[in-house]
């Protein structure tokens, strides 16, 4: 099956629905009209309830009429309702069941003045996100990636473990889709980012950030800007580091891997959203997706609520820890 979400034509009404968050608006409507998407304020001339916070209007809509609502649901996965049983058209609601959750999460979050934060991995079907000796590229497809750089375009900042920044020399910026560069963001406890050559890509304007340890000493290379937070051990305090990125202006994240830092943010239960893409291949070796400290039984496992779409044949599960997040 083709990418479910592929379809560009609404892309850039989710673009303008993240700049109108931002500016404290969250009573929007999508609206189609020939085959554009936009998304504008709710007028009263459409009818829109004080309650509705998120709309979708079919193209025909009329006041009171055919509408598809976003809005939590119990399960903890966001889901949407059909009212009146008229469903909006397919390829702009796939899009919408990714990308409005990110969208709505972040807005809230930020009203609430804490971070949202997503973390992604490109997983095959034995849960390996690496061979042995690093090589990841590529696991994952076209799709995935044009999800991820839009997922970038959405969110604030974009951040990688150092060992990421080391192997993989990511660009971490949005030149597959339209829409604003994230802030790019290294964690490195222990300041290894520091240390590493002044070519990669990060380090290029308009720079980065890299969180370290506090008693953490280094000249920064060209391009970088530290950030010191508390830690212990050589771990660094997640919720301080979200807090010292907050004070940067991101409010929002997009956490791209690797398993190390992934795994951290799980531990600490500083994640929102966990997108998995599954690729049909098997390594059967390599780098696992997390390592968490053993259980001694399955009930204290992490749960998620979880939806999913597909991505040319590869599949992609948005998943929302059951609890939410300890932040
Ligand atoms: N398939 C995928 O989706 C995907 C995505 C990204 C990466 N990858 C692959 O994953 C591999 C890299 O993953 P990795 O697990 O080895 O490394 P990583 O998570 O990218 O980076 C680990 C390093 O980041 C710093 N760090 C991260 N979280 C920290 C925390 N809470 N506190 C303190 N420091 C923290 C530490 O740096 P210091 O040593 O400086 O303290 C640590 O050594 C590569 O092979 C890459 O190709 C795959």
């Amino acid at each position: 099956m083709v990418c479910e979400f592929g379809d560009d034509s609404a892309w850039p009404a989710f673009l303008e629905a993240r700049a109108w968050l931002q500016q404290g608006r969250e009573d929007l409507w999508f609206v189609q009209r020939g085959d554009a998407w936009t998304c504008e304020p709710a007028t009263s001339e459409l009818g829109i309830a004080a309650r509705q916070v998120f709309a979708l209007a079919a193209p025909d809509v009329t006041p009171g009429g055919a509408l598809t609502l976003y809005a939590p649901t119990t399960t903890g996965a966001p889901g949407f309702v059909h009212p009146t049983g008229r469903p909006v058209e397919a390829t702009f609601l796939a899009m919408a069941r990714v990308y409005l959750p990110v969208l709505m999460g972040a807005a809230a979050a930020r009203r609430r003045g804490r971070t949202f934060t997503t973390g992604h991995v490109t997983q095959t079907l034995d849960g390996r996100i690496a061979c042995a000796n690093g090589q990841s590229q590529w696991i994952g497809n076209a799709a995935d990636l044009r999800h991820a750089h839009r997922m970038r375009a959405l969110l604030d900042g974009v951040l990688v473990g150092a060992g990421t920044l080391r192997t993989d020399d990511p660009r971490l910026d949005v030149r597959h889709v339209r829409g604003p560069n994230p802030r790019r963001i290294v964690f490195s406890g222990a300041g290894s980012a520091l240390r590493e050559p002044t070519r990669r890509h990060a380090f290029r304007p308009p720079g980065c950030d890299v969180v370290v340890g506090a008693g953490v000493a280094g000249d920064a290379p060209p391009g970088v800007t530290v950030v010191p937070v508390a830690g212990s051990g050589g771990e660094l305090d997640v919720a301080a580091a979200l807090a010292a990125l907050r004070a940067r202006g991101v409010h929002s994240i997009y956490l791209e891997g690797g398993s190390a830092t992934l795994s951290s943010f799980l531990r600490t239960r500083c994640l929102d959203l966990l997108q998995v893409h599954i690729a049909g291949m098997v390594l059967g070796s390599g780098l696992p997706s997390f390592s968490l400290p053993p259980v001694e039984h399955v009930d204290h496992g992490l749960r998620f609520a979880m939806d999913h779409a597909m991505l040319d044949g590869h599949v992609l599960l948005s998943c929302w820890p059951v609890g939410g997040t300890a932040a």
